[in-house]
């Protein structure tokens, strides 16, 4: 399944660790070569010896040192090999690699590599749950990097829930995924993303609290099975991805004008949360108090970009809405999916109690023409890659 392909596995300092030996097994009975980087910390989980018997080959540990500098140096290590996984990757290691520092061999080679790279975090539930893991992640996202994991279970410090290390087998799966296929290869999809913003006057908009952090996830995960994705987003918490051709609008007349430029398209997912209203006549300088009172503001209702394109000459194959509902979700997505002229509709639950919209996690429900399938609660990467596979089995 993966004879020819090169890995090089980071492994990382925790009690994880010990299951990327049974990775590493897995990895060559598929016909892999991997290349094994220790960090120091992960010399006290697993001993190098193991490592190096179960891989076949020279384990590699330290930056400076010359032999391994003389064979090949940090450039060509991470260069050579047509994937880099980091399993398990520590919160500090997490940390190293969203602030870009080098100061060890598996940091640096993850700073100078130009390929792929997946990551299997693995760690006590409230390190993941922390604040500054959870920005980390964010940014990862957000530099193209895939996530498996972590899943949720009994933990080695006793604990019960979010942080376990992915199983081997899945690590693999998700390697020979990313190595394997690029089904969407010569596709073209577009992604509308994040909110909009419509101005009051030149200090004041309307917005909403869409993060952007689906459409985002989404467009790496198309992205990842090789298609050439235009990503035209609002104003989003979180910046764009690598590898995607990016057009940043503020308003939904100016996302309909990027989308319209970006067509024709063999898929269009229109993910944005799209402001319904705009101010009419929007002030030019910024509207002041005055004794009268409070300003009376016009609304118009904005274009809907998703109806037009679902109706347009140059429609794509696939036209797939979001459907951000408070209520009766499957209801309103299925009447929505019908009045909007699109294909599929993804729904999902936005009130407060369901902290979807700005969290980690989604919820959905995929609408399409004959069936509602109801999604389990899962990482917002992992609906995407999921999205991404039935996307790309309805277009080839
Ligand atoms: O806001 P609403 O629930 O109607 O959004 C459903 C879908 O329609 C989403 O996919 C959204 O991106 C799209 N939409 C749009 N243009 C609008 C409003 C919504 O494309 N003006």
């Amino acid at each position: 399944m993966l004879a020819g392909k090169s890995v090089t596995l980071i492994i990382g300092g925790g009690i994880a660790a010990y299951k990327c030996l049974e990775l590493i097994r897995l990895l060559r009975r598929e016909g892999a070569k991997v290349v094994p980087v220790l960090t120091r910390a992960a010399t006290e989980f697993v001993t190098p010896m193991s490592v190096a018997a179960l891989a076949g080959t020279h384990v590699y540990q330290n930056l400076f040192d010359l032999k391994d500098e003389a064979e090949m140096g940090h450039i060509q290590l991470s260069r050579r090999s047509d994937l880099l996984v980091v399993a398990p990757a520590t919160a500090d290691l997490m940390a190293k690699m969203a602030g870009g520092h080098a100061d060890d061999l598996g940091s640096t080679l993850l700073m100078a590599t130009d390929k792929p790279v997946l990551i299997a975090p693995a760690m006590n539930l409230r390190m993941w749950d922390h604040p500054a893991t959870q920005r980390n992640l964010a940014q990862l996202q957000a530099d193209g990097i895939s996530i498996i994991g972590p899943n949720s279970g009994d933990m080695a410090c006793g604990e019960y829930g979010p942080g376990r290390m992915s199983e081997p087998e899945e690590i693999l799966a998700t390697i020979a995924a990313r190595l394997q296929k690029r089904p969407l290869a010569g596709k073209r999809i577009l992604v509308t993303s994040g909110p909009t913003h419509e101005p009051i006057d030149p200090v004041r908009y309307i917005a909403n609290r869409s993060s952007g952090a689906q459409g985002t996830a989404l467009a790496v995960a198309l992205r990842d099975l090789g298609a050439d994705v235009v990503f035209v987003t609002g104003p989003a918490q979180i910046p764009p991805p690598q590898g995607v051709t990016v057009h940043k609008v503020e308003t939904a007349i100016e996302m309909l004008d990027a989308v319209e430029r970006a067509l024709p398209a063999d898929a269009a997912i229109f993910a944005a949360a799209v402001a319904d209203w705009r101010v009419t006549d929007a002030s030019l300088s910024k509207i002041k108090k005055t004794a009268q009172g409070s300003p009376n503001i016009m609304f118009s209702e904005n274009p809907d970009i998703l109806a037009t394109v679902a109706s347009h000459a140059l429609r794509p194959a696939l036209v797939v809405g979001f459907a951000a509902e408070t209520e009766t979700v499957v209801t309103h997505a299925q009447a929505k999916r019908a009045r909007k002229g699109c294909d599929w509709i993804v729904a999902n639950d936005v009130s407060a109690a369901s902290g979807i919209m700005g969290g980690s996690e989604n919820a959905i429900h995929l609408i399409t023409a004959d069936s509602v399938e109801d999604w389990p609660r899962l990482p917002k990467a992992e609906v995407a890659r999921r999205l991404a596979a039935r996307i790309s089995q309805a277009l080839t």
